[in-house]
């Protein structure tokens, strides 16, 4: 059932900053428009086959769209996103980007490490939310495609340097995107630091598989049989809760819309902990449209998975004229728990000097 898609090796890395100057077999490139700020962004167009086609761009290793064949195979762009750059910088809800340099909550915007106490921004009441102000996701990144044994491949590169929105140590980030020749889209993550220093990156894309409308219909299996319980603020008590008996199973196959309602906040915002017997690559989720027939696997070497069915959307004007409504799309973010930071008892986030991190999470299309 698991089929293990490790030992994928880098066989070069193209060195290119010219526009078009490069000739990856299935990667091209073109400008994404400039920031507010005056830094020129790239998007990198990657091509499978069966017209299967991802777009990243260099403002916050982002994946701006996700073609997918349905049944009939007819494309469609299952990923929530926006025409501009300068949507991306005013309002996106973090769409298709990388967040980090930790993920998700924590608690009181502040944390202590080897005794040293380390203030963070409150952007998300008093806790601190996707990394702070200006996280990952708001920079640019460097771009360069890469040839890889298993298709056509992407590598985004950041320093994040010393004291970056509170964080201490530089952190010398990597994240490659590979679509693969087998109808994958694997992402491999990679850092270093010269201090101590928490990290937790994910991919914040917003999943819609049948292209528009809700995603109630969409049908879910996660192999998660617990959750970690969150307090009011999503921040979590420490507990680890059995999801049995709650809306929160999708141990069976089931509608994402139909228990919604049974959820205190009226949808799903919640750190599920990934049924695993060792660290490896291993299946955490099942996506499946029912009238498109489009599927995703979801396969991590993380801990955790923030299930968000788009909860805050409320009418957002996006990409080709869409408008994006409450549940309109939905995150399966990989990630370790929420507030790692201040739970010893959950798995470590702390990466030491001379220590690698190193993360996978692939997503695997089929139609059914
Ligand atoms: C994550 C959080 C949500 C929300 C979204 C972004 O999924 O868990 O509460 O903040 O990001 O809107």
């Amino acid at each position: 059932m698991v089929r293990f898609t490790c030992g994928v090796v880098l066989l070069g890395l193209l060195l290119t900053s010219d526009l078009g100057a490069t000739s990856v077999a299935g990667v091209s490139m073109d400008s994404f428009g400039t920031t507010g700020d005056g830094q020129a962004v790239t998007r990198f167009t990657l091509d499978g086959p069966g017209g299967v086609r991802a777009r990243v761009i260099t403002y916050g290793a982002t994946l701006t769209e996700l073609w997918l064949p349905d049944r009939q195979g007819t494309l469609g762009d299952v990923v929530l996103g926006f025409d501009s750059l300068a949507e991306y910088e005013a309002k996106s809800p973090y769409f298709g980007c990388t967040t980090g340099r930790v993920a998700n909550r924590i608690g009181g915007a502040r944390f202590t490490l080897d005794g040293v106490e380390y203030p963070l921004a409150a952007n998300d009441g008093a806790n601190t939310l996707h990394g702070g102000r200006r996280g990952l996701d708001k920079q640019v990144w460097q771009g360069a495609p890469v040839v890889h044994e298993a298709g056509p491949a992407v590598r985004l590169t950041l320093v994040s340097p010393d004291g970056d929105e509170g964080f201490p140590g530089n952190l010398d980030l990597a994240v490659t995107y590979i679509l693969t020749r087998d109808g994958e889209l694997r992402l491999e993550y990679q850092a270093t630091t010269d201090k101590a220093t928490p990290v937790n990156l994910t991919n914040h894309s917003y999943f819609n598989l049948a292209g528009a409308g809700t995603v109630h219909g969409h049908i879910l299996t996660l192999h998660a049989s617990r959750y970690t319980e969150p307090d009011a603020n999503l921040i979590p008590t420490g507990r680890l809760l059995p999801v049995a008996g709650t809306p929160l199973d999708f141990t069976r196959p089931a509608s994402v819309g139909g228990r919604m309602g049974q959820v205190s906040i009226g949808g799903y915002d919640h750190n599920y902990v990934i049924d695993r017997a060792d660290t490896g690559l291993v299946l955490t989720a099942d996506l499946y449209e029912p009238a498109s027939g489009r599927a995703m696997e979801v396969l991590t070497t993380e801990p955790g998975v923030q299930f968000y069915s788009g909860n805050f959307l409320s009418g957002l004007a996006g990409k080709a004229g869409a408008v994006y409504v409450r549940h309109a799309g939905l995150c399966l973010e990989t990630q370790h728990y929420p507030d790692a930071v201040h739970r010893p008892e959950f798995p470590s986030i702390i990466l030491r000097p001379g220590q690698t991190y190193r993360q996978v999470t692939v997503h695997r299309f089929s139609t059914r």
